[in-house]
Order: C-alpha cells, then structure tokens, then sequence
C-alpha cells in the first residue's frame, strides 16, 4: 500500500471554541452572551450543562498551549468571545479580556504555533440579542467595528482571519428550530439572520484589511451539508436535495464567491420572506475575496420528497425540535443514514468528504480550502491503565484524513486539516455527555489525559504522513 504523504506546507491543527472550553463566565469582566442564558434556562441543555466552568482553559491557557506544543501541532484554531472583550457588543472594550487573547496569541507564537482566530463561534453579547440579535441589521456594523478593534490589537500575529463559524447553525439552529441559542422559532427571522451574518462578514473583511491591508488572510468557516437524494432517478427527490443545498450551502456560497443568493433560494423560500432586507451593495460587500475557504465535514444526509400529512421528519444533526431548521422546505424528508455511527448519531461517511470537496473544486476552482473541523464523538472509557484507548475515533480520523489526501491528488487545493477537538469541551446542546477531544478532560480534577487518538495525531504531524491503522486499534475499532 502506497503512502500518503502530506506537502510540506500543508498546515495541521487543532480547534476548540471559546464558549466550549473556557469557562470563566462572569470572570475579567467578561460580558453575558446567548449562550450564558440559553444554557441556563431549564430544560435547553442535556443535564442543564453550562459552560460556567467548562474546561477551564480560561485559568490552564499556558498549560493547553504547552500540550499543543507537544502533540506538535503548526496551527490551533480557537474563538475570541465577544463578550469577553466588548461585554455588551458596543461601546467599551474590556482591556483585560483583550490581554487574555494577546497573551495566549504571544503564547502560541513563542510555541511555533500559528493562531488561527475565529471571531465568532455563535456566542453573541446578550445585550446585542435584547436588541434583535441577528435580526437587527445594526449587528453587522458592531460586528465590524469589533473585528477592527481585534485586527488593530492583535495585528500581523494572527496568520489567518476567520470571521464566522458555521452561520448555518448561528441562523437557522437559533432563529428557526431553536435548539441553539437564542433559542428563537421564527422562520422568516432565520433568513434575515442569514443574510446579516453574510453581511457582517463581509464588514469585517473590509475592516481587518482597512487595519492590515491586504497582507491580512481572511476566511470563514462553512459546515457544508452532502445530502443526497433518497431515489435518484426520482425528480420529486432530486428537487428535495437541491432545497437542502440552496438553503444549507448556497445561501452562504452564492453571495460569498458568486455575489449574489441563488434564484432557487429566493423562490423557495417566498412564502416566508421576500428578502427586502437584502439592501443595494450589500452583495458586493460579502462577495470581498477569501485566501480560504473553511470547511467544517462530520457526515451526509439523505433525503426524500414529503407528500404525506403532517410534519416530515427533520435533521439538523445538533438536538430535536417541534420546529424545523429548513425554513421553507416543509416538503421534505431526512432519513436515516446507514451506520456507523458516532456518539452524536451522526453516520460516518469518509467518502462525503471527498465527494465534498470535489465538488467545491469544480464549482471554485481557484478558491483554497481548509478543513478546519473533522472528528469524533464516541464513548469513550479510562481503563485501568490510565488511558483512554479510543480506537473508534483514531479509525475516524485516519478515514477521513485519507479521504483529505484522496482529494489534494484529485487537484483539492486543500491548505490545512484541524481535528475537532484539541480536549472535550462543552458540546452545545448536548453538554458534557459528547467528548470530541483527542485529549480527554476530567471534568472533576480538570486533569488534561491524552487518548490514543493524541498519540496518534502526534505521529502524523511529525512525520506528515497517515500512519496506517495498526492491528490492535483496528481490532479495537471494529468491536
Ligand atoms: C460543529 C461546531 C463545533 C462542535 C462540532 C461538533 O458544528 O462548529 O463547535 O460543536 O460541531
């Protein structure tokens, strides 16, 4: 079997969220965002987790940068919080929320380690919501005049920009199905947030290169849906597949890098809205160029036409809800997707991720990409031997990351791979019950324990080459 070696430059990283790992909530004077009080309100979280204390990366930052140093990682992509360094999203700035970031950006530099900053990873100041949120068309100026303010404190240390992530679940899961703060059920109002967070980025980019010029390298983070028709020689499916791609990848895409929404998205979605928020030149602002293109892959979807009464069944892959994510497509159906599965019931499937990118290749072709999440849920176990041998996930992401090296030799510009996640960490709705770390945190003593899969990735990234599956992981793996 022939070796899959990675470029030289190809970059290898980790990535975690602010509001996921670092707890220190009402800590440095650190403002409340939407997820403060939607995990604090009974009932909207699994065992009413918060991320109150979370993995308390807040106090064990030099402690998490000096594992990263040795997993030997060149890039750790992390958030900023917002409300950590303006508390109500306009106004004053909080000088030590800004030092924590600065110190931890100084802190990976002095480890070799490339910051990859993301300026939003869904915690929104909940002053910012009182006034609308994402549907309040201001947002998009404050998030600008925010990321202007980190360009200018931050600087030329920051090697990559990334503005949002996943404005799919930041919309749709908080506007319209609600299982995502701030928890709302209003369809239409997801499509206003889509738009402003589309805008907001577009703001942003403009407002870093106006700091650092044109040197600055921007990107955003989009979780792409492969979602295939359930019979494709069926037209009626056929069409429920392309619904599901305008709303969960073009509405993002379209105005991104063609600059303009896809005229299926707008005739789709009219009974719920007739996209007058769109204003004069705002297509122009978010089609600002990107040095990358993000993407987020966990698994596919499956779908067919729903003719029958009723409401069909949804995914959205992140909790359930009486109200549906896919906001004008109330005909159609998701099902079930063949196993395995990860703890998160999300089915595993290599070959969308390869299919994924190819098809981003023929669309963009001249556009880079980085995966900047891929990984694994499972049930993972401490045995006696103080490890956590979690061969399900190292199988994962061996498959995956072969699948990455099956597209750069298919002509995939793809730059750079960031598991998710660095350690376990506050999983949204789910709480502390999903582990997604290569690195296992006990969440009683907050000791860092590094599970098989660390190990492994370690040798990866030393040696740029995927080491094969050895026998007893493979063994584990298919038990
Ligand atoms: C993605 C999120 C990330 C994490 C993973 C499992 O949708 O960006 O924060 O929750 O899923």
């Amino acid at each position: 079997m022939t070796q899959r070696t990675f470029g030289d430059d190809f970059l290898w990283g980790s990535a975690t969220a602010a509001y996921q790992i670092e707890g220190g909530a009402t800590e440095g004077g650190r403002g409340p965002s939407i997820w403060d009080s939607f995990s604090h309100t009974p009932g909207k979280t699994l065992n009413g987790d918060t991320g109150d204390v979370a993995s308390d990366h807040f106090h064990r930052w030099r402690e998490d940068v000096a594992e990263m140093k040795k997993l030997g990682i060149g890039a750790y992509r992390f958030s900023i919080s917002w409300p950590r360094v303006q508390p109500g999203g306009t106004g004053e700035f909080n000088s030590g929320g800004i030092a924590f970031y600065s110190g931890l950006v100084d802190e990976l530099i002095a480890a070799g380690i490339e910051p990859v900053v993301t300026l939003y990873h869904w915690d929104l100041p909940q002053e910012l919501e009182d006034a609308g949120g994402w549907t309040n068309r201001d947002t998009a100026y404050l998030f600008a005049e925010y990321a202007k303010r980190m360009a200018s404190e931050l600087g030329t240390r920051i090697s990559l920009w990334t503005t949002f992530n996943e404005p799919w679940c930041a919309a749709y899961l908080g506007y319209a199905s609600g299982v995502h703060a701030p928890g709302r059920t209003d369809p239409a109002a997801a499509l206003v947030a889509v738009h402003h967070l589309n805008l907001a980025h577009g703001l942003a980019g403009r407002a870093i290169r106006d700091v650092l010029g044109d040197t600055a390298r921007l990107s955003i983070t989009l979780n792409l849906h492969v979602t295939r028709p359930d019979d494709p020689s069926s037209a009626a499916d056929l069409d429920a597949a392309r619904k599901i791609d305008a709303l969960g990848n073009r509405a993002f895409l379209g105005p991104l890098l063609d600059g303009a929404y896809p005229a299926d998205l707008l005739a789709d979605t009219a009974s719920v809205t007739d996209w007058a928020f769109v204003r004069g030149g705002d297509l122009d602002v978010i089609n600002t160029p990107i040095d990358v293109l993000g993407v987020n892959y966990y698994s596919t979807g499956r779908v067919r036409h729903f003719g029958g009464v009723g409401v069909p069944a949804q995914a959205d892959g992140h909790g359930d809800s009486e109200a549906s994510p896919w906001v004008g497509a109330d005909d159609v159906e998701f099902l079930q997707q063949p196993g395995p599965y990860t703890a998160m019931g999300w089915n595993i499937e290599p070959a969308g991720l390869l299919e994924l990118l190819e098809s981003l290749r023929d669309t963009y072709p001249d556009q880079p990409l980085m995966i900047t999440e891929n990984g694994a849920a499972f049930g993972d176990e401490v045995t006696p031997d103080g490890r956590v041998h979690d061969a399900d996930r190292v199988s994962y992401l061996h498959d995956h990351i072969a699948a990455v090296h099956d597209a750069i030799d298919a002509g995939v510009d793809v730059r750079g791979y960031f598991v998710w996640s660095l350690m376990d960490n506050f999983e949204w709705g789910y709480g502390y019950d999903r582990r997604f770390g290569i690195i296992r945190i006990d969440y009683d003593t907050q000791e860092r324990i590094w599970k098989d899969s660390a190990y492994w990735y370690r040798t990866l990234v030393a040696t740029n080459t995927l080491p094969e599956l050895d026998a007893e992981v493979e063994a584990a793996a298919t038990r």
